[in-house]
């Protein structure tokens, strides 16, 4: 479902992979926008570096494309260091783990992606790796079992999640430092659209970078995919550079409103409005009148509701906001309006 959706913040394809790594920043210079995240990471670093040890283990969180992996690929390239890649979901027995962590040279970044999907037997083996640099194997069954102890490099270890929540606060206590990613300004995500139309070399106008930019959910995955689809429009509409009036009716023809919203994002809106009177509504309930998965509404669908404050989770539920009711055009008193 979510494969079909252009402003969908999650990788989606082939495509956005590669895209992902021809503009994927290598540099803090070149890292747009978290400034803070950038000034308290360039200190992290640079104390390491003087007392000539690797950095600690950092938990970099945040909604989906917003930098993360980007960010773990900079901190490797700053240090010099070597960067392994996994994921939660990828690491499966206790074996698994053990045998990355012993492949690593000192100072090497091990980089985990949603790390809050790791098997709780995986974790346990992170603990004393994390903590002492040591890897506690158990050789052999039953009774005759033992543990063995093995000295491992000492390196770092960065977390990515999107739910910060999922994750064991043994595990959360392990990391020296934690990063919060937030969404961007819009001025920030034209400058992503700027670099990224010059390493693509598609000239585009400045105001039609504002239209793009003001589209893209304060979200740079999202404006370097907008950049493209835009792109292909343009290929076949234009002559090759992106206008104002040209980006306007590519978006349009996405479906992607004036603030970024699709029709999922309207759907679930209008589900609100429509079926449970603005609110409060649960989780679950607005996922089966939506047919929407509980948790890709949760982590994909509303952070970006709630940053343009169209949404608000309380204690008893999901609530739209006048704001919300001014965009979709409707009123509480005649929410038909909206199919009308
Ligand atoms: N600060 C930035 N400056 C410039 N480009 C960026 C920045 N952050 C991200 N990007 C671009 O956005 C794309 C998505 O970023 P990235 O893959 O790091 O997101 P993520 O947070 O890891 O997402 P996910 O949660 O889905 O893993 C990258 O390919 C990169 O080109
Ligand atoms: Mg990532």
């Amino acid at each position: 479902m979510d494969e079909e959706r252009i402003i969908s913040s999650q990788v989606r394809n082939q495509e956005d992979t590669a895209l992902d790594s021809t503009l994927r920043p290598k540099r803090l210079v070149e890292y747009i926008g978290q400034a803070k995240v950038k000034q308290n990471l360039e200190i992290f670093m640079a104390a390491a570096k003087k007392r000539g040890e690797p950095i600690e283990h950092v938990l970099l969180y945040g909604p989906p494309g917003l930098g993360k992996t980007t960010l773990a690929g900079v901190i490797a390239n700053e240090m010099g260091v070597s960067i392994r890649v996994t994921s939660g979901p990828a690491m499966e027995r206790a074996g698994d783990v053990a045998a990355i962590l012993t492949n690593l040279e000192e100072g090497d970044i091990l980089f985990i992606d949603e790390i809050h999907r790791l098997p709780k037997t995986v974790e346990e083996v992170l603990y004393p790796a994390m903590e002492d640099y040591s890897l506690d194997l158990i050789v052999g069954k039953g009774p005759s079992a033992r543990v063995l102890k093995l000295d491992l490099p000492r390196f770092t270890l960065i977390g990515a999640t999107t739910r910060i929540s999922m994750l064991s606060s043994p595990l959360r206590d392990r990391f020296g430092a934690t990063y919060p990613l937030s969404f961007y300004e819009e001025d920030e995500i034209s400058q992503i659209i700027a670099r990224s139309s010059r390493i693509l070399a598609i000239p585009v106008e400045e105001s039609a970078n504002t239209i793009i930019a003001q589209r893209s959910r304060r979200t740079p995955r999202i404006a370097n995919r907008l950049l493209k689809r835009v792109r292909d429009y343009v290929d076949v509409k234009g002559d090759g550079i992106i206008t104002e009036s040209l980006a306007y009716d590519a978006l349009g023809l996405l479906e992607v409103d004036a603030l970024g919203l699709d029709m999922v994002d309207r759907k679930i809106l209008a589900a609100i409005v429509e079926k449970f009177g603005g609110g409060p509504v649960g989780l679950g309930t607005l996922a089966a009148a939506t047919s929407e998965e509980e948790a890709t509404i949760e982590d994909i669908y509303e952070p970006f509701l709630m940053q343009l404050g169209f949404l608000e989770r309380t204690p008893r539920g999901r609530m739209t906001t006048d704001r919300a009711h001014e965009h979709l055009g409707v009123s509480l008193d005649s929410p038909s309006k909206l199919f009308g």
